[in-house]
């Protein structure tokens, strides 16, 4: 198996996870709070809804999957306890489509009345070479990552945070070296982060912060399950990639998570969390190989060096 396919697992971190741990955040931190969590039937998505809920949040959690919503949600509802406000509600919706997106925010508004935090975790893509991702696939992961992304942040902002105020983070990606092996979504990603910082100053003015999480490789059971047989390797080869020697797992995310929607980061907007242990700042994944493509270095006293360095004439 080569590196280049571990690369993908910076975002796979999108797969199913189960619920988080004890949440570090005092009870009832969130109770009466509102929040929506896009992809929030698995993964990272599951583990921010599972810690909203456990400090009393109700979640609205949203995706394209009713069946895997459902799952996530009855889950969910069965650890809150008789004394706690918090709720799980799955609302299907296609965050590519405008209008559905326009019909959750008025949903959710409908049945509870507000919406406090806004958690735009919804994505995917797939591991191809950029030269062959076809037109269809590019717009797919565009739409899905960085315009359903803008909608839901668009009609949260219009429909209630404008005059209510209130939070959103977005959860992007390690593309910090670009995103080699999955070119569409560190695009994607990348210009998330400049729309977070965009939406955190024109919408200052309503009391809306925004912010975003950069995760780094995240592991889940049901994430290496999903690679099938390929998954446990994929994991146990990525680690050397981390500085802390270890994956990361979802409720280290939604605990940053949690802290950026809490007060304790009440002055915090318009940054961006690398939640990945120092790995965008260590080595590449990706793999070059050994070529000769690029034309020499001009020539001169220190090409003639160089070539002296790396083949020293022989001393027989
Ligand atoms: N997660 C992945 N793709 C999605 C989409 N189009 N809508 C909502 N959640 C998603």
């Amino acid at each position: 198996m080569s590196l280049q396919s571990v690369c993908c697992l910076k975002v796979a971190a999108a797969a199913d996870s189960s619920m988080a741990a004890s949440s570090v955040f005092r009870p009832g931190l969130f109770n009466h709070k509102v929040a929506i969590v896009t992809g929030g039937g698995s993964g990272i998505g599951k583990a921010i809804s599972a810690e909203l809920v456990e400090l009393g949040c109700s979640v609205v959690i949203s995706s394209r999957k009713t069946e895997r919503l459902e799952a996530a949600a009855q889950e969910m509802r069965q650890k809150i306890p008789p004394s706690s406000p918090a709720s799980v509600t799955p609302l299907p919706c296609n965050i590519r489509n405008e209008d559905e997106v326009k019909g959750l925010i008025s949903s959710v508004l409908k049945q509870f009345g507000r919406i406090d935090f806004l958690v735009n975790n919804g994505g995917g893509q797939f591991s191809s070479p950029a030269e062959n991702v076809s037109s269809k696939g590019w717009k797919a992961v565009i739409d899905t990552n960085l315009t359903g992304t803008f909608y839901c942040c668009k009609e949260a902002y219009t429909a209630w945070m404008k005059q209510h105020g209130g939070v959103i983070v977005n959860i992007i990606a390690d593309m910090w070296k670009g995103f080699p092996g999955m070119a569409h979504t560190g695009a994607a990603r990348a210009a998330v982060d400049n729309l977070t910082k965009s939406l955190a100053i024109e919408w200052a003015h309503s009391g809306v912060r925004v912010n975003a999480v950069a995760p780094g490789t995240i592991f889940s059971k049901t994430a290496m399950e999903n690679y099938k047989e390929l998954g446990p390797n994929l994991f146990k080869m990525s680690v050397p990639f981390s500085p802390a020697k270890r994956l990361g797992v979802p409720e280290e995310i939604s605990s940053t998570v949690c802290f950026l929607l809490s007060p304790a980061a009440s002055y915090i907007s318009g940054a961006t969390l690398k939640v990945d242990a120092g790995q965008s700042l260590y080595h590449s994944m990706w793999e070059i190989p050994n070529h000769s493509a690029w034309p020499e270095a001009p020539e001169g006293e220190n090409l003639k060096a160089l070539k002296e360095l790396l083949n020293p004439p022989s001393k027989l």
